[in-house]
This record gives structure tokens, C-alpha cells and sequence, in this order.
């Protein structure tokens, strides 16, 4: 062995061999290896060797640096790895949930919307509503907390409850103050708002990104986020991106009690608010505004989806409140969708996670909207029947938003010759080749939707149930996404949701840090994270389980109205056994009807589900539903409102009972506990008095809630 043995060949030598120079000559290599796979890894998000692979030159640049200590310079990179950005950036919870927008994409959808409004203010007929209509800014929505005026927490949306913290970024980006400007600022304000790339930013990121080799983005949202979220915040900082506020979150005090004031107030904060944004006082002006923005759109040099209306004064929003995860204040109208025209190169069968078939229409690539589609949804049996797509037909598309491009209808002269309608498999293509069942109609007619059989023994329907229990509204496991779960059940490691479970334990078995894609780290953190979750809340459990009609708003009333999972296992077992009690008991949650029961009595009475669930509730625990109102003299009263009421309608009657924790019901019985009588009240307040349930009027119920 020499000094003078080729670097490529020093690098096989065991470190205690190495000589001083080869140590130089190997650490220095090693350096220079590593920075640039930091680089790809951390900036570029396209790594190119595996964790395990990357963690072995790690390993053998501390041996180095252990064998010869004069190496470990102040530049090394082990001097610096309690700086090395972690795999992900930590967690923060919201004070207040980030909530979505109802869509509207019709006019009349915008109709409906202040109709709505009108009844459940119940505003007369003539009485104005003003209305912020603001453009709809396609980047990412960004909460800033600033205390005592400084700039503390920036944080992405998350799944609404947790964002991630990206405060050093934030505080790169030249439109985000560090201190709130103007006298009397809140000691609490979470300035809410929309991140976003120019297009000439994007354009020209792009070209540069491309002559370094680097990654290129789809659109400017995805590069505005891409920017964002990176580890290194001098690499944000490069990037152009802009803000503009438009809500809020907590507030300890509020400035203004319009949402247009608001604005003005965040203007006077050192905030850029949306020049466009403009004051509308009837349907016909917000249809109007509607059309403006949308012929000034191309012109604009940022993305828009469509516009967002707004009732402006906030006592009125409040007295509104939200409906499961969306403002009924607020609703977004978006622009229509985006077209274009390419070839159907293929038709293939998706397997879903209830079973069902569909058909995707595997796309020559086109650009719709800035966006490289390769595939379009056809949905199920009628619509290719409808649409009668063949192989080869040249094909309409569109894309609205984040929805799966669809195929809108074939361009039928452009059809080749010889082209054969499609015919649907009547096996699944899982390897168990089960027939195909076309579901029925409430009518007995064949339905639409045509299902595997084979449940979880269909691998496609076990793999899809294993990626919706570890989705972000259900477990949110980091670092076992999609791709994982098809590669842990493939290997028959994670067959069930309860496996994820005992993974740690079996790994002795696995060896999972030996598999491409994995090393010791990327273990020890997914080891991690599924310890972090093996405590969840009943509610999201109830969702990850991946019931039919159960989604998460239904999760939610299921959780709440049984408390604990031990009741809510129990009466499914005994719904399934169909007892009837517990059927009613079931049906008189609020939220909870026929096909959620029906649904909930067949998973629990497929005897292969048993067990599943049994497993997995002995790995986890299961925390109880919170009871968010009981402090609330209503919370877990059951109400029954009749009569006419004076102060509310119905309906704003019967949100604000439930936001308090009460339920609202619509019948008298031993279980009623207030009845609420306005004038004109008959049948129901006659049952009260019959049952001796406690009668109140409009003003004592509202006194209660108070
Ligand atoms: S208000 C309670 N105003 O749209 C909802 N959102 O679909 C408060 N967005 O997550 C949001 N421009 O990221 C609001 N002028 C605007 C907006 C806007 C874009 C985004 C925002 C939100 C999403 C909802």
C-alpha cells in the first residue's frame, strides 16, 4: 500500500489502515461527497444516493476524523452537525385553526350563498350586506405571530391544526415585517395571509434552476413552497417571494370590526394587503367583480384561482360561524377550469380503497394551466360507456384546482382507424382476479361503481386502506407516506394497520436500515414517529380506520357523542348483532343518519374486521374525546326549539347550541332536557309539559348559554 494508490481505491481501505496523507486526501474527498449530497438532498430535493448509503460516508468521515483528531478542523462537517437541518421542520400548533373556503363555481352557487346569509341573520329583504371581495391568491397560506409587536412563530397551514415552523424563512421574505409598525399594536396578533411567487420570478428561477441542473418547478405555488421549506433559510432568502395579508388567527384585541378595516389596519402594520380588493354591496356587484378580475387575470403578474367574498362587518361573521371546516361567512368563486386537447395512450384500472374500479386515461403529457397532466379520471362504467373513450381517441381534458384532471369528451374526427370501444375487466386486475361486482341501485338497477370483492385480501384495497390509516387527517406518521406502505406490504412487513405497530420490534428480523431508501437515521426517526402516534385521539382513530361514509366531520360526532372508545366499540358490536336500542341511540347523534349505521353495522359485522380492529386498539391508546364546552352550562343538554323564535333563526339557534356543546333535537322525549318555546309553539311544548321536561323562553336559553 502506497501514498500514492488512486483516491477511488483509498476509499475501499478500512479507516485504520489509512496512512496520515491517504486520511487527508480520503476526508477531504469525503467533504466534498457529502456537501453535494446535502445539497441535492436539502435544497434540491431530488437526492441521489440512499440514506444508508449517505449515512456510510458519514460514518466513515467521523472514523477519520477519530483515527486522526488534527483533521477535525473548525470547517469539518462533524463540527457542525448539531446545526445539520433535521429531516423536517418541528411542529406548531394553530391557536386558532387555519380553515378552508367553501367553493362556489356557478353564479348561482354565489346566490345561494348571501340567501344563506340573509336567512340565517335573518336579515330583511332590504337590508344591505357588505361584502370584501378579494382575488384568490394561488400560493401557500402562512400564519405570523408577533408578541408585544415582534415577529416570533411563522408557520405553514399544515393539516389546519399543526403547521410547520418556518420562522427563519418567513423572516427572509421581504414583505413580512419584524415588528409591527403604528402605536397601540395587540400584544397577541397572528397576521394570516398568502405567500406567493411572482410569474416572472418563477420564469426566470426556472431557466436558472435548469442551466445548473437543479430542480424545476410546476407552477409558481409549487415553487413558492418549494422555496420555503428549505432547511438552509439564505437559499428562501434568494428566492423572490411576496405576501399579502388578508386574515387573522388569535388577537388579544381587535383594531377594527370590519373586515375591510382589518386591511386597512394590517397597511398601517407595514403589511402589503391585495390592491384589488374591493367593497361590493349586492350579488350583481360581487358577479361583477367576479368578471373584472377574471379579465385582468392574464395580466396579472402573480396566480389567481378565482376571487373570495366576504361578509365585512365581523360582528356578522361571528354570529355566522363555521360550518365543520369552512367560514359560512366566506366562500371562494373560482375561475373555470382550464382546457386542453392531447391522445389517450392507455385505459387502466385503479383499485381503491372500498374496492372500487376506476378508470384513468393514461395522457401523451400536455401543459393545462402550467401544469404537465399525464392523467385524467373517467370515473367508472357509465361515464367511459358515455363518453365511449377508446385507446388512440384524442381526448378534451380539464383542471380545475387540485382536482384529478377529467376527460370532458373525445374528439371523434380524430379518432384512428380500427379503434375499439373499451370494455371494462370483469376481473379485478389484483392477483386474486375476483369478479367484479357492479353495485346496485336503491332501484335494483346495476350501478356505476363496480367494486373488488376480495376486501383486504385485494392487495390494491389493503395497500390503499394501509395509506389512508397513516394519511395526515388519520395517524399523519412521518416518514411513512405512500411509498413506504406499498414497499413494507409488498415485503408482507406491514400486512395491517396494528403491524406498524410492532415494526420496531421485528426489526430485529427486517433489518430495515439495510433497505435502499433507508438508513440509520431515517429508522431511528420513523421508529420515532410511530412511537409519537401510538396515542390518538378517538376521533381521528374512528377516522383511520377507514370506514365507508365515516369521514372526518363524522368522526368527530361519533367521538364526541360516545366519549370513549370502549362505548363506541361496544355499540357498534351490538349494532351489528343489530339491537335496535342502540341503532336509535345512534340515530339521535347529531350528524349521524342511516348510511353512516348502516355502514358502521356491516365493518363491525365483517368477522375479518374484528380482529384487525382488535389488534390495533391493543397497540394503541386511545385518547378520549374532548369535551371541548364543558364549561358550558348547555354542554351535553339535548335541546328541542319550537315555536317562532325572535332573536335568531333556526338555524343560527341551533349552531350556536351545538358550538356550546349542546344537541339539537327535533322531538320530545324522556331524554329532552330543555325545551325552548317561542311563540306559537303547539304539539312540542305540550309533550314538555306532559313529560315535565324544563320549559324555557327564548331570553332564559340565551341567559343559559351566556
Ligand atoms: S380567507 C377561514 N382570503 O385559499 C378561511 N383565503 O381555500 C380564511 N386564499 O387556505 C381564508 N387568497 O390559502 C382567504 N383573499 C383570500 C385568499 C385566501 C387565497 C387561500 C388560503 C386558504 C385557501 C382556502
Amino acid at each position: 500500500m502506497t501514498d500514492a494508490m488512486p483516491a477511488k481505491d483509498i476509499s475501499k481501505l478500512p479507516v485504520e489502515d489509512l496512512t496520515a496523507r491517504q486520511a487527508k486526501a480520503e476526508h477531504a474527498r469525503l467533504a466534498v461527497e457529502i456537501a453535494a449530497h446535502d445539497r441535492r438532498y436539502y435544497q434540491e430535493d431530488a437526492p441521489t444516493v440512499s440514506d444508508a448509503e449517505y449515512d456510510k460516508l458519514r460514518q466513515r468521515y467521523g472514523a477519520i476524523e477519530a483515527h486522526f483528531p488534527q483533521l477535525r478542523a473548525a470547517a469539518s462537517l462533524t463540527q457542525r452537525v448539531g446545526a445539520a437541518p433535521s429531516a423536517r421542520f418541528a411542529k406548531v400548533r394553530h391557536a386558532v385553526p387555519m380553515l378552508s373556503l367553501d367553493n362556489a363555481f356557478a353564479e348561482a352557487d354565489v346566490v345561494d350563498f348571501v340567501a344563506r346569509i340573509r336567512r340565517f341573520l335573518r336579515l330583511a329583504d332590504d337590508e344591505e350586506i357588505v361584502f370584501s371581495a378579494e382575488p384568490k391568491i394561488d400560493g401557500l397560506s402562512m400564519s405570523l405571530r408577533y408578541q408585544d409587536g415582534a415577529l416570533v412563530t411563522g408557520a405553514t397551514r399544515g393539516d389546519g391544526s399543526d403547521g410547520e415552523d418556518v420562522t427563519a424563512n418567513v423572516k427572509t421574505v421581504k414583505d413580512i415585517p419584524h415588528r409591527l409598525m403604528g402605536r397601540g399594536v395587540p400584544r397577541v396578533c397572528e397576521v394570516r395571509g398568502e405567500i406567493y411567487m411572482t410569474k416572472r420570478a418563477f420564469l426566470a428561477l426556472n431557466t436558472r434552476q435548469a442551466e445548473a441542473g437543479g430542480q424545476v418547478f410546476a407552477n409558481p405555488r409549487n415553487s413558492a413552497a418549494g422555496s420555503l421549506r428549505q432547511k438552509d433559510p439564505s437559499i428562501t432568502a434568494s428566492r423572490p417571494l411576496g405576501f399579502f395579508a388578508y386574515a387573522w388567527g388569535e388577537m388579544s384585541a381587535m383594531p377594527a370590526d370590519t373586515q375591510s378595516g382589518m386591511i386597512k389596519w394590517f397597511e398601517t402594520c407595514g403589511f402589503k394587503t391585495n390592491p384589488l380588493t374591493k367593497l361590493c354591496r349586492s350579488v350583481e356587484a360581487l358577479l361583477r367583480f367576479h368578471r373584472e378580475i377574471e379579465g385582468e387575470r392574464a395580466t396579472l403578474d402573480y396566480d389567481i384561482d378565482g376571487v373570495v367574498y366576504k361578509v365585512d362587518r365581523l360582528d356578522w361573521q361571528e354570529r355566522l360561524g363555521f360550518v365543520s371546516r369552512s367560514p359560512r361567512w366566506a366562500i371562494a368563486h373560482k375561475f373555470p377550469a382550464e382546457k386542453a386537447t392531447t391522445i389517450v395512450r392507455d385505459i387502466e384500472v385503479q383499485v381503491g380503497r372500498t374496492g372500487a374500479l376506476t378508470p384513468v386515461a393514461k395522457l401523451e403529457p400536455v401543459t393545462v394551466g402550467g401544469v404537465v397532466v399525464q392523467n385524467a379520471t373517467l370515473h367508472n362504467f357509465d361515464e367511459i360507456a358515455r363518453l365511449d373513450v377508446r385507446i388512440g381517441d384524442t381526448v378534451r381534458i380539464q383542471r380545475a384546482g387540485d382536482v384529478i384532471p377529467q376527460v370532458l369528451g373525445v374528439v371523434l374526427d380524430k379518432r384512428p382507424r380500427g379503434a375499439k370501444p373499451y370494455a371494462f375487466p370483469t376481473t379485478c386486475p389484483c392477483r386474486l382476479h375476483t369478479d367484479v361486482v357492479r353495485e346496485q341501485t336503491v332501484t335494483g338497477e346495476q350501478g356505476a361503481i363496480a367494486r373488488c370483492s376480495g376486501e383486504f385480501a385485494c392487495p390494491y384495497q389493503a395497500v390503499e386502506h394501509l395509506k389512508h390509516f397513516v394519511s395526515r387527517r388519520a395517524f399523519d406518521i412521518d416518514g411513512l407516506g405512500e411509498k413506504q406502505i406499498e414497499l413494507f406490504y409488498e415485503r408482507g412487513w406491514v400486512r395491517e394497520p396494528a403491524d406498524i405497530f410492532t415494526l420496531q420490534e421485528r426489526n430485529a428480523k427486517i433489518h430495515l436500515e439495510e433497505v435502499e431508501g433507508f438508513g440509520e437515521t431515517s429508522v431511528r426517526n420513523l421508529f420515532g414517529a410511530i412511537e409519537a402516534r401510538r396515542e390518538i385521539p378517538l376521533e381521528r382513530f374512528i377516522y383511520a380506520l377507514g370506514i365507508r361514509h365515516v369521514g372526518e366531520t363524522t368522526a368527530v360526532a361519533l367521538a364526541r357523542g360516545y366519549g370513549t372508545w370502549d362505548a363506541f366499540h361496544a355499540a357498534c358490536l351490538k349494532l351489528a348483532k343489530g339491537d335496535a336500542e342502540t341503532r336509535e341511540e345512534m340515530d339521535a347523534l347529531d350528524q349521524i343518519g342511516d348510511t353512516v349505521i348502516d355502514s358502521l353495522r356491516d365493518y363491525f359485522g365483517e368477522a375479518h374486521n374484528r380482529p384487525r380492529i382488535e389488534h390495533l386498539a391493543a397497540r394503541v391508546r386511545i385518547r378520549d374525546a374532548e369535551k371541548p364546552h364543558a364549561d358550558s352550562a348547555v354542554a351535553g343538554k339535548t335541546v328541542v326549539f319550537t315555536g317562532t323564535l325572535e332573536t335568531m333563526t333556526r338555524e343560527e339557534a341551533k349552531a350556536s347550541a351545538e358550538r356550546l356543546g349542546a344537541k339539537v333535537a327535533g322531538s320530545v322525549s324522556k331524554k329532552t332536557d330543555y325545551v325552548v318555546a317561542g311563540p306559537g309553539a303547539g304539539s312540542k311544548l305540550g309533550k314538555a309539559k306532559e313529560l315535565g321536561v324544563t320549559i324555557l323562553t327564548e331570553d332564559e336559553w340565551a341567559k343559559l348559554m351566556r
